[in-house]
């Protein structure tokens, strides 16, 4: 069955084979062989239903299932031979079932089109990617936690503009990051639940004359529901679209933890350290202890919004219903995803065996005058200044520990004084690190007793 003789699905219509360019841009089983399993079980679901509903006849379609389990026997041995001439998964496994079961296999194809079966195929093999992210961000929110329960009175500055801004802990910093990855996963079970219709039985566009049951075949495949208008189910590739956009947005917050630990790591900071197992060394530099699989997560989110943009734009002019250009949908997205799930299992080995360097981040935090807000406070407090007047009186200290070089606690009782007379000694309480974090107790704030709540929050929602 070579190129000459033409394809075999389509024969009758065929003097010639496609030309060699042709079957190079159409052919699609490189990568739609991936969809294999899936496949397999759309076209089970459907030739039981074939039979049930007496469009077939029990025989061929027990003949067609005993086929299909060979068929699926081979391509898990990986003995299955994909032909290129056969174009795309559909029609390597029909023809395949051909040659094990002859003629039943012709009848398997009654009331479906490859249309509605590669929306079926690819919708089955989304749902099942975004319940494995919905798993591996849980794992990476347990590592987090973890971190989050050792650190929960760790103080490190927090910065706005990369700036020292005020005092947090390290346990406040985790818990921000298992938050965006909670919406993350909310997420990708939104999408899960909105790709819960099936296609199947949609055929190439208008549906079919044949008596089916769809009821059937959405239930067998793990389906809720068949969709309920056939041009759009064929045309439909939203469920690719949205698990690309969350997997963009979840990519992005990856993409800035990963380059939190790339500063972190770096000697000027030195607030963390990574496992060996994820470090690399220099190959000339033997000081160096690269952060490679952050900056790889880092990185990453290029291709995964690469997939979500390129996928957009291959849709955006595609009037009813289907056309081939919707077989571009697969190669970006497989590549997207498959970056998102090494994404998120780097990261989760990356954050659960880093260690904390609570001095680094304690120096740190102590210098660039982080209490400044606090002392702003105690102005307020104390005194009963108006917040303007005690940010403009604490301006002025923050000048004079920067002339005297010091930081504000650094300051005399005097040399207070003589910026604001009122200043008493009382205010020394709130200049350090740990009275400013303990004293952040609004709600969300980063006190270590929130962080302790937070964690036992977000131990029970994780368990
Ligand atoms: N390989 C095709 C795809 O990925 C399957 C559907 C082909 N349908 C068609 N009418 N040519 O979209």
């Amino acid at each position: 069955m070579g190129s000459k003789t033409g394809n075999e699905m389509w024969g009758g219509r065929f003097a010639d084979g496609p030309d060699a360019i042709m079957e190079a841009i159409n052919v699609s089983i490189d990568f739609d062989q991936r969809l294999a399993i899936q496949d397999i079980a759309g076209s089970r679901a459907h030739a039981q239903m074939l039979s049930d509903c007496a469009v077939i006849s029990r025989d061929d379609a027990s003949e067609i299932l005993r086929g299909l389990d060979l068929v699926e026997q081979e391509i898990v041995n990986g003995t299955f031979v994909f032909r290129r001439d056969l174009e795309d998964i559909h029609m390597n496994i029909e023809a395949r079932l051909r040659d094990l079961i002859g003629t039943p296999a012709g009848r398997l194809h009654t009331g479906r089109s490859r249309n509605d079966q590669v929306a079926t195929d690819f919708k089955l093999h989304i749902r099942e990617r975004l319940m494995q992210f919905d798993q591996g961000l849980a794992e990476l929110q347990r590592a987090l936690v973890n971190q989050a329960s050792q650190n929960a009175d760790t103080v490190m500055p927090g910065f706005t503009h990369l700036q020292s801004a005020q005092p947090v802990t390290f346990g406040h910093h985790c818990l921000a990051y298992v938050e965006m990855f909670a919406r993350d996963r909310g997420r990708f079970c939104d999408a899960h639940t909105r790709a819960g219709q099936s296609p199947l039985g949609s055929a190439a566009l208008a549906g079919t004359s044949f008596p089916i049951n769809r009821e059937q075949t959405a239930k067998a495949l793990g389906f809720t529901e068949p969709t309920r208008n056939s041009l759009d189910a064929v045309a439909d590739r939203d469920f690719v679209l949205e698990a690309l956009s969350g997997a963009s947005i979840c990519a992005v917050h990856l993409s800035r933890l990963a380059e939190e630990i790339v500063i972190w790591t770096s000697a000027q900071f030195n607030f963390v350290k990574l496992p060996d197992k994820f470090s690399t060394g220099s190959s000339i530099m033997p000081q160096k202890r690269n952060p490679d699989a952050a900056e790889l997560v880092r990185a990453k989110s290029g291709r995964i919004i690469g997939g979500l943009t390129s996928l957009l734009v291959m849709l955006k002019g595609l009037p009813m219903a289907y056309s081939k250009d919707m077989q571009e949908d697969k190669e970006p997205a497989f590549d997207a995803l498959d970056a998102l799930d090494l994404a998120i299992a780097a990261m989760t080995g990356m954050i659960r065996d880093l260690t904390v360097n609570k001095q680094a981040m304690r120096d740190s935090a102590s210098k660039g005058f982080a209490t400044a807000t606090d002392l702003a406070d105690w102005l307020v407090r104390a005194l009963n200044m108006p917040f303007r007047d005690a940010h403009h009186v604490t301006g002025s200290l923050v000048a004079a520990a920067e002339r005297k070089g010091c930081d504000l606690d650094g300051l005399t009782l005097d040399e207070m004084q003589a910026e604001e007379p009122r200043i008493t000694a009382d205010v020394f309480d709130v200049l350090g690190l740990d009275n400013s974090v303990k004293s952040r107790t609004s709600f969300g704030g980063t006190s270590p007793d929130n962080v302790r709540a937070q964690v036992k929050y977000w131990q029970e929602q994780l368990a």
